[in-house]
C-alpha cells in the first residue's frame, strides 16, 4: 500500500494542467486551458482545465474530475498506478506501508524481471536494426510481411541472433543477474550453460496496459516441422498469460474512444491492423479467451467484435468461448473473413476503408450468427434441433439483462422457426437448474409498462433534479458568501390585517439555505445529491470554509466526478458565454442572494405542487366521506401555501 502522506505529496505537486498537458495540447484560454477532447473525435475544443480548482472537464463526454481521475480515464490506470505515475514524474519516492520483508522482495524482484524485460525488448530491436544477420534475417522477414518501419518501431518488433547465447551473456555482462533472465524465461539455465530461449527468431514484445514488458513471442524463420511456429515466454511473477492481452497498450485509447474491440488471433493480425488505420485491436494469442482478459476490455467498452479465419472448423470451436464474453454483460458480434483469408492477409491486401466497410458489412450479432450457423446443419434432423435450441439458449442463460434475454429469444425464436413458448420454458429450465430466476412471458409487458410510466414523468423528475443540483451548486461556488437576504415576514399593519412585509437580514449562502431547507423540512431525492449536501453542509458548519481544491480529493469517485461536473460548468458559461450571456450576468455576486431566494423558493413550489398532485389523487380514488373531507382541507392549505410561494417568487424574479 502506497502511504497516506506519499499520496498527500504527490497531491500537492502535481499541477493538472502539466500533467494533462502530456495528452492533450492545451492552451490558455483566460484562467483556464482548453484543447480539444482526448475522448472523442471534435473540431472544436470543449476540454478545459482550471489551475486554480485543479480540476478538468471534458464537455462533450461529460468526464471530468481531478489528475488522478484523468489517468484513470485517458491512461486506464487503476489508482495506484496513477499515483505512482504521478510520483514518477515529479521525483517523488513513494512510501510503501505495512509491506513485510517477503513482500517488499517480492515487489523487489517483481521490478528487476521488468528491467531484464525491457532491456531484452531494446536489445532485440538493436540487434535487427542494427546487426548484418539482424537486416538480412529478421528485418527482412518484417518487411516481406510488409511492415513498415514505423510499424516495427511501435511494435517493438525486434530479433534473437541465431547464435546458442549471445543475448544471455551480453545482459550479463551489462549487469542484469542471470536469476532474472532464468525467472523471465529469457535464458534456460542448464547445469553450467545457459541458452537463449528464442534463439533465431523473430520478437514481439508483450505489453501490460501501462506499456510495460511483460513477456515475448519468438516466431521461428525456418520450417522446421517440429518446432513450435511460435514461442512464447513461460509463466512468470509478471507474465501472465491469462491476464494479458497482446496489443492493449496501444489499443486502449482507440477502444474507449470507438466504443469497440476487435478480438483477433494472433500477433500479424494486431499489428496488420494498426498499420490500416483500424486501432481499436487486440489479440489472445491463439489461446481461448478467459474471464480475466475479458475484464480488462469491459473496463474499456461493453462492446467486443470477435474476428474469425475463414473457416467454419476452427470458427465452431471458438464460438464455444463467447459464452464467457455474454457472461460479462458485453454485447458480442462476430465477423467472419473471406475463405483462406485471416484479418492479417485480409487487411495487407486492402486500404483502410475497405477493410471498415468490410467489417461494418458482415459484422453480425452473436446469437444471430451461432443461431444461424448452427441451424445449417441441424434444420433436418430432430435430434440435432433439439440439442441446437439447448445450446443456444443456454447461451442466452448467460446473459445478465433480462430483457436483452427477451430480445434474444425471439430472434432466435425467427431463426431456428420454433416457437417463444418452447424457448421460454427451455429457458426456464436451464435457470431454474442453476438457481436463478428468468424471464417469464408475463414480465415483457410490465418491463413495457415500466419505461413508459418513467416517460411520462421524465420533465418533473429533471426539474427537480435541476433544482437539488443547482443548489449544490450554489453551496460550493458560494456556501461562505455573506449576503443581504430580503425575506417575506406576515406583519400586522395599522389596520390590524396581515400582510406580507420584506425584512432583510445578513446570513451567509449556506446558513440561508441550510435554515430554508430545515423549516420546510426539505429531503433531496437523488441520493448523490443528498449525500453531497451532508458533507458540504457538515464541512461549512465546522470549518466555515470550504476548499473545493482538497475537497473534491476527500470525495469517492461518483462524488468528486459530480462535483467537478459542477464547478467546470461555471467555466463553460466562460467558454461559451456568448450563448449564455442571460445567465452570466446573473452569475455576477451581486445578485447571488437573489438567486439563492429564487432556487430555494422554486424547490418548495415544487415539492408543494408535487404534494397536491397527490393528494388530488388520492381523493379521487378513496371512497370514504370522512377521509376525503380531511385530504380536501389539506389541499387548500397547500394551495395557499404555494400561491404565496408563486407570489414571492414573481417579486425576486
Ligand atoms: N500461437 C502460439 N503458438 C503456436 C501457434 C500460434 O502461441 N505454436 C499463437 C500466436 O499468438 C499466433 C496465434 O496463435 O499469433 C495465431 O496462430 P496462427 O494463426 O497460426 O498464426 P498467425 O498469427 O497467422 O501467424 P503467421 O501469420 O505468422 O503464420
Ligand atoms: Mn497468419
Amino acid at each position: 500500500m502506497i502511504s497516506k502522506n506519499s499520496i498527500d505529496l504527490v497531491f500537492e505537486t502535481a499541477r493538472v494542467e502539466e500533467v494533462l498537458g502530456d495528452f492533450v495540447q492545451l492552451k490558455k484560454s483566460g484562467t483556464n486551458f482548453k484543447g480539444l477532447s482526448p475522448f472523442t473525435d471534435e473540431r472544436s475544443p470543449s476540454f478545459m482545465v482550471s489551475p486554480v480548482k485543479q480540476i478538468w472537464k471534458d464537455f462533450s463526454s461529460g468526464k471530468g474530475g481531478n489528475v488522478v481521475a484523468f489517468l484513470m480515464e485517458h491512461e486506464h490506470f487503476t489508482y495506484p498506478e496513477a499515483i505512482k505515475y504521478l510520483a514518477k514524474k515529479y521525483n517523488i519516492e513513494i512510501e510503501e506501508t505495512e509491506q513485510t520483508d517477503e513482500q517488499k522482495q517480492l515487489t523487489d524482484e517483481r521490478e528487476s524481471m521488468y528491467l531484464v524485460s525491457e532491456y531484452a525488448s531494446t536489445y532485440f530491436q538493436n540487434t535487427m536494426l542494427k546487426t548484418d544477420q539482424g537486416k538480412a534475417i529478421g528485418l527482412s522477414y518484417f518487411k516481406e510481411r510488409g511492415f513498415t518501419d514505423e510499424t516495427i518501431k511501435k511494435f517493438g518488433l525486434g530479433y534473437c541472433l541465431d547464435e546458442w547465447d549471445a543475448f544471455t551473456s551480453e545482459a550479463i555482462r551489462k549487469g542484469y543477474k542471470l536469476d532474472y533472465l532464468e525467472k523471465t524465461g529469457l535464458s534456460i539455465v542448464k547445469g553450467e550453460k545457459q541458452f537463449d530461449r528464442f534463439k533465431g527468431r523473430v520478437m514481439f514484445p508483450i505489453q501490460s496496459m501501462s506499456g510495460r514488458v511483460l513477456g515475448f513471442g519468438g516466431r521461428i524463420l525456418t520450417n522446421d516441422k517440429k518446432a513450435a511456429k511460435y514461442l512464447n515466454s513461460p509463466e512468470s511473477d509478471i507474465y501472465h498469460k491469462s491476464k494479458v492481452l497482446y496489443g492493449i497498450y496501444h489499443a486502449k485509447q482507440f477502444i474507449a474512444k470507438e466504443d469497440n474491440c476487435y478480438l483477433v488471433e494472433g500477433y500479424t493480425d494486431v499489428i496488420q491492423f494498426n498499420q490500416c488505420g483500424i486501432e481499436n485491436v487486440v489479440s489472445s494469442s491463439g489461446t481461448s479467451l478467459t474471464s480475466e482478459q475479458i475484464r480488462l476490455i469491459n473496463r474499456l467498452t461493453k462492446n467486443i467484435t470477435v474476428l474469425f479465419d475463414g473457416d467454419a472448423a476452427g470458427m465452431r470451436a471458438s464460438i464455444r468461448g463467447i459464452d464467457l464474453i455474454l457472461e460479462q454483460g458485453m454485447n458480442v458480434r462476430v465477423v467472419v473473413f473471406p475463405d483462406g483469408e485471416d484479418p492479417d492477409s485480409f487487411a495487407k491486401k486492402n486500404t483502410q476503408t475497405e477493410l471498415e466497410e468490410y467489417l461494418e458489412e458482415n459484422s453480425k450479432d452473436f446469437i444471430e450468427f451461432k443461431a444461424s450457423l448452427l441451424y445449417q446443419d441441424a434444420k433436418n434432423d430432430p435430434v440435432k434441433r433439439a440439442n441446437l435450441i439447448q445450446d443456444m439458449i443456454s447461451s442466452i442463460a448467460k446473459i445478465p439483462n433480462q430483457i436483452q434475454q427477451e430480445v434474444y429469444i425471439q430472434e432466435c425464436s425467427r431463426i431456428m422457426d420454433i416457437s417463444e413458448e418452447v424457448l421460454f420454458s427451455t429457458l426456464s429450465q436451464i435457470l431454474a437448474k442453476e438457481g436463478k430466476a428468468g424471464p417469464q412471458k408475463a414480465v415483457k409487458t410490465k418491463a413495457l409498462e415500466v419505461v413508459k410510466d418513467s416517460a411520462q414523468t421524465k420533465t418533473k423528475v429533471d426539474e427537480l433534479f435541476e433544482l437539488e443540483r443547482k443548489i449544490i451548486s450554489l453551496l460550493l461556488l458560494y456556501g461562505t458568501v455573506e449576503e443581504e437576504f430580503e425575506d417575506h415576514v406576515w406583519k400586522e399593519n395599522k389596520q390590524g390585517e396581515l400582510i406580507l412585509e420584506p425584512e432583510t437580514h445578513k446570513a451567509k449562502v449556506f446558513e440561508k439555505i441550510f435554515l430554508d431547507l430545515q423549516e420546510d423540512e426539505v429531503a433531496f431525492s437523488n441520493e448523490l445529491f443528498k449525500e453531497l449536501y451532508s458533507l458540504v453542509i457538515a464541512k461549512l458548519n465546522e470549518e466555515g470554509k470550504l476548499t473545493l481544491e482538497t475537497f473534491v480529493n476527500e470525495l469517492d469517485s461518483k462524488l468528486s466526478g459530480e462535483v467537478t461536473t459542477i464547478l467546470m460548468e461555471e467555466e463553460q458559461y466562460v467558454l461559451h458565454d456568448w450563448d449564455r450571456m442571460d445567465i452570466t450576468v446573473k452569475r455576477k455576486d451581486e445578485s447571488i442572494a437573489r438567486i439563492v431566494n429564487e432556487t430555494i423558493l422554486a424547490l418548495r413550489r415544487f415539492l408543494i405542487t408535487r404534494k397536491i398532485d397527490e393528494l388530488s389523487k388520492e381523493i379521487k380514488e378513496t371512497p370514504s366521506e370522512t377521509g376525503s373531507q380531511a385530504t380536501l382541507e389539506d389541499i387548500v392549505d397547500y394551495l395557499t401555501l404555494k400561491n404565496i410561494l408563486s407570489n414571492k417568487l414573481n417579486r425576486v424574479m
